[in-house]
């Protein structure tokens, strides 16, 4: 495998025809089977990504003229070799030869010379080419513009500094299994086998490793002593603070790592059932479960259609995961500022609601609902919860007392970046009677 033709067409696949990262990159590697490859190819696919906006603005500047539809694998090729140039302490010498070698893996040898001469004009000109177009909003901030002015709207204090993060490699965060060791007992495991580690703020359970570690390397993984989980989103069990003996919903389960969170928390739940509507990724949740020996009952079926799969028994507490944009987990999945486009925001926001509504009823009186979301737009956040509270009269929104993220109209907010935690919402919705 030539491992930047593999990448151009990595990217080709999230851009030309809108594939995931999470899909499409494994699917190209499946063959090759040397690590230095594999993470070649993952490091030139995610960064030409994160920065794919940046690096466009400047190809346009280096094409005398657009290369056609046809040709879309080339193109993603001179975006890899800018990427190469602009962000990789890696030899010039070699990322222009090594990318020029590639159009033959891509069995296009007649762009040898154009992706030379694109690359070698990049070089020699790079500073002035930078400058000429520094102002612009896709070259400082490497975003599409209608994502950058919803943040500039709903976080006017802050959405530089959300874009900023956006562009940042993703912290490697953990969360040990309380059932198994306490947070200091495996801070010392990890520092005996020198692994640099550290307590993530805000989590009882949380632990931020100095550099990402494949989890086979680390401790007690394969037992179940620790998964991998970001800082936020181990703030849901806290949030939903389940009791001993209650019926638990987890409405958007897979691949479950806060119904595990929840199992390892509480352990003497009576009953929790795992929800997910697509039956590949609740497998994930029965083997992330049984890793951990965690025992809940998975079922398959759409929220908003609980008449499809309820058995009629309330429940005290329901975690709503909803379905999102994702825009608070971009630096992990930096094809998402690729791929969404502004009327999905429009089209998750009504069903994000329409989940909402569908579930209330499934909780009982006094029971609460926790909504969160990994997305940092208002529309499926602050505004959402308002709209429902403003339309169910037996619902009330607690606030939430803590000192991560900031308090919206509705809920709490983490923006990416905060205290080594992704962007993410919760709201705590109490079911009066
Ligand atoms: C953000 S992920 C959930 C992450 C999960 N809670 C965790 O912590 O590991 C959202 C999940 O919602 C599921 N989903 C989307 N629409 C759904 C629906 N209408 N009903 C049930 N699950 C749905 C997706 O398949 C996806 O697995």
């Amino acid at each position: 495998m030539d491992a930047r033709a593999c990448a151009a067409r990595v990217i080709h696949a999230v851009v030309s025809h809108g594939r995931s990262l999470a899909d499409a990159l494994p699917e190209a590697m499946q063959e090759e089977t040397d690590s230095r490859q594999r993470a070649l190819v993952q490091e030139l696919s995610y960064g030409t990504l994160r920065w794919y906006y940046r690096l466009d603005v400047l190809l346009q500047q280096l094409l005398k003229k657009p290369l056609k539809q046809r040709d879309a694998d080339i193109r993603c090729l001179l975006l890899t070799g800018l990427y190469q140039l602009s962000q990789l302490a890696m030899p010039q010498r070699v990322a222009v030869n090594e990318t020029v070698q590639a159009t033959k893996a891509l069995h296009k040898d007649w762009a040898r010379g154009l992706v030379n001469g694109v690359l070698r004009n990049y070089q020699r000109h790079a500073e002035v080419l930078e400058s000429s177009v520094a102002r612009t909003a896709e070259f400082r901030y490497a975003h599409p513009q209608w994502l950058a002015e919803t943040l500039q709207a709903d976080w006017p204090d802050a959405w530089q500094a959300v874009l900023d993060a956006n562009n940042e490699r993703p912290p490697f965060s953990l969360r040990i299994n309380p059932q198994h060791l306490t947070r200091d007992e495996y801070l010392d495991e990890l520092a005996s086998r020198s692994i640099e580690a550290r307590s993530l703020a805000h989590t009882s359970t949380g632990i931020l490793l100095s550099r990402p570690l494949p989890v086979e390397s680390l401790p007690g993984f394969a037992e179940g002593f620790v998964s991998v989980q970001d800082g936020a989103a181990q703030l849901a069990a806290g949030l939903l603070s389940a009791q001993s003996g209650q019926r638990v919903l987890d409405a958007c389960a897979a691949p479950g790592g806060k119904t595990a969170h929840i199992l390892e928390t509480t352990p003497g739940i009576a009953h929790l059932t795992a929800l997910d509507i697509d039956a590949q990724r609740l497998e994930r949740v029965g083997e992330n479960l049984s890793r951990l020996s965690l025992k809940a009952c998975l079922q398959q079926g759409d929220a908003g259609e609980p008449a499809a799969w309820w058995d009629g028994q309330q429940y005290e507490r329901i975690l709503l995961d909803a379905p999102c944009s994702a825009t608070g987990v971009i630096r992990r999945h930096p094809d998402i500022k690729v791929l969404r486009r502004p009327e999905d925001v429009a089209t998750l926001v009504s069903r994000q609601a329409h989940i909402l509504r569908a579930l209330w009823p499934l909780l009982s009186a006094g029971g609460m609902l926790l909504y969160c979301t990994c997305s940092v737009l208002s529309d499926e956040n602050s505004r959402q919860v308002s709209g429902f509270l403003d339309s169910q009269s037996d619902a009330s929104g607690l606030p939430i007392d803590a000192t991560w993220g900031r308090e919206c109209a509705q809920g709490r907010q983490v923006l990416p970046g905060n205290d080594e935690m992704d962007g993410f919402y919760y709201a705590c919705l109490r079911k009066l009677g």
